[in-house]
């Protein structure tokens, strides 16, 4: 008797994940260590989007307005989502990508494990004001709160919500790892 080999059953993909959360949240120092332990390659989609355009997240909202910069960072999400379809990766989105709705439909239907890593306003305040990125969105922490108010319950709906808060950068990657039952992908 011969055996074929079985068809999956769905279009989910088994070795990807995706990091979302508000600005400051931590996504790429976690996508980074993610990608150290599991043996994933990991892309920024930000870092995605500057490489596309060729000039900073920055001076694309002053060029193109957040409307531009909507439209070039759904683009690389698209493409990023075929590519996750393809071979593992662990993936960092910008803080807005998650919540504009065309691209929550894309995500959600993708398969692929949103993570959602949650913090008080304040520590993300923090955390944003004392970085070197220049943030067009973090300008005044009224409009920070207004932001990750309206935000929030959006970040939500992702498939898992990690509260990082306090936490090492290690501690936060292995509750991942072990919650999205990834212990048998450590290298
Ligand atoms: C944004 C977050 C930023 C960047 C852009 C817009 C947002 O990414 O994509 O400034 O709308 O929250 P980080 O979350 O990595 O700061």
């Amino acid at each position: 008797m011969t055996t074929t080999p079985r068809r999956r059953q769905s279009s989910k993909p088994a070795r990807a994940l995706l990091l979302v959360g508000f600005m400051g949240s931590g996504k790429t120092s976690l996508g980074r260590a993610l990608s150290e332990l599991l043996g994933w390659p990991f892309q920024d989609l930000d870092a995605r989007v500057e490489a596309r355009q060729g000039r900073t997240i920055a001076e694309i909202f002053r060029n193109l307005g957040e409307a531009g910069f909507r439209q070039v960072e759904r683009e690389a999400l698209l493409e990023l989502l075929r590519e996750m379809q393809a071979a593992p990766l662990v993936a960092a989105l910008g803080g807005g990508a998650f919540v504009q709705p065309e691209n929550l439909a894309a995500l959600e239907s993708s398969g692929i494990p949103a993570v959602f890593l949650d913090a008080p306003l304040e520590e993300l305040w923090e955390r944003c004001r004392s970085g070197t990125t220049e943030r067009p969105l973090a300008q005044s922490l009224n409009q920070f709160r207004e932001l990750y108010e309206a935000r929030r319950p959006i970040y939500l709906k992702a498939a898992l919500r990690i509260e990082t808060s306090g936490k090492e950068v290690a501690a936060i990657a292995a509750e991942v790892i072990s919650r999205l039952g990834l212990n048998h992908e450590l290298e």
